[in-house]
């Protein structure tokens, strides 16, 4: 996926439906990893970097330089392997996140008793973002839109003409994440989905998830003329009571994903796993009844 001067990756992470990004400016050699995937066994608690370690390959291979690792939200279906790619092949690349973070974090910190210790200012990231915040990879200019609603720090990335949506937008047979985790808000999605849609047509979308609906194929880009007219929850013309009712209904109906005590516990301290105790094990916690 080239379009001048911008060359996209996409990497599928088939145990979790999610899609990680290298996101690379051929003329510098200046790259961003989007959304990099820890794989978690939940059955034994085994981590592994296989899925991450294809990301540094493809790094690799293109002679890149990693210069930011780029969270759209703290995840809840997976691990994000960004602490690993940071604390072992790119010590120099800015690790960031939305600066929303810090609700996130406020949120679950009592949830998981983490403690007054734990911080929650989103320090253990690098680099928080706020809305409409402009950088650039390489010599591609790259701009934040906050997008709140399926969590509170949701964040898309639009880099060239392309734009990560995170989970906001789904492929649009897939429609919208679901908004009902702690701070979660279907109103609040809505109109960070009406940002996106004053975006131009062509824009090209990449989404963070896939699930494959009807069996089709997994798919990871589509535009935002398409999902303006094919979203199925959520088109040009839709009212924010309408997508209200459906997304709140469909929540209702929804089993909390199957990683979501690992993912929250790791991914708002930055993707780096709770402290060894003092048998140099690492536990995650699960709070009962709470969720
Ligand atoms: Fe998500």
């Amino acid at each position: 996926m080239s379009d001048d001067g911008l060359h996209i990756e996409s990497f599928f992470h088939s145990d979790t439906g999610a899609w990680s990004y290298l996101v690379l400016d051929p003329a510098s050699g200046d790259a961003a990893l989007v959304d990099p995937v820890l794989d978690y066994a939940a059955s034994s608690g085994r981590t592994s970097t296989q899925s991450a370690q294809a990301l540094v390959d493809a790094v690799r291979e293109r002679g890149a330089t990693v210069r930011w690792l780029l969270e759209t939200h703290a995840h809840a279906d997976h691990l994000s392997a960004s602490h690993w790619l940071k604390t072992t092949h790119y010590p120099d690349a800015t690790l960031a996140i939305g600066a929303g973070i810090h609700k996130v974090q406020a949120t679950f910190r009592p949830i998981f008793n983490l403690g007054d210790h734990f911080p929650v200012d989103g320090s253990q990231f690098d680099h928080l973002f706020a809305d409409d915040e402009t950088f650039a990879i390489g010599g591609i200019a790259a701009r934040v839109i906050a997008v709140p609603g399926h969590t509170s720090d949701s964040i898309a990335y639009l880099v060239g003409d392309a734009l990560f949506t995170g989970d906001s937008l789904f492929m649009p047979d897939g429609g919208t994440a679901r908004c009902d985790f702690p701070g979660g808000s279907a109103q609040t999605l809505y109109r960070s989905i009406r940002r996106l849609f004053e975006l131009p047509d062509d824009t090209r979308v990449f989404v963070c998830h896939d699930y494959g609906p009807g069996g089709r194929e997994p798919a990871c880009e589509t535009t935002i003329g398409e999902q303006k007219r094919a979203n199925i929850h959520v088109r040009d013309d839709t009212a924010e009571d309408d997508y209200v009712r459906l997304r709140e209904a469909r929540d209702a109906t929804l089993a909390m994903p199957a990683l979501i005590i690992p993912s929250l516990q790791a991914n708002i301290r930055a993707g780096a796993l709770p402290e060894a105790e003092d048998n140099g094990v690492r536990y995650f916690k699960i709070p009962l009844d709470t969720l």
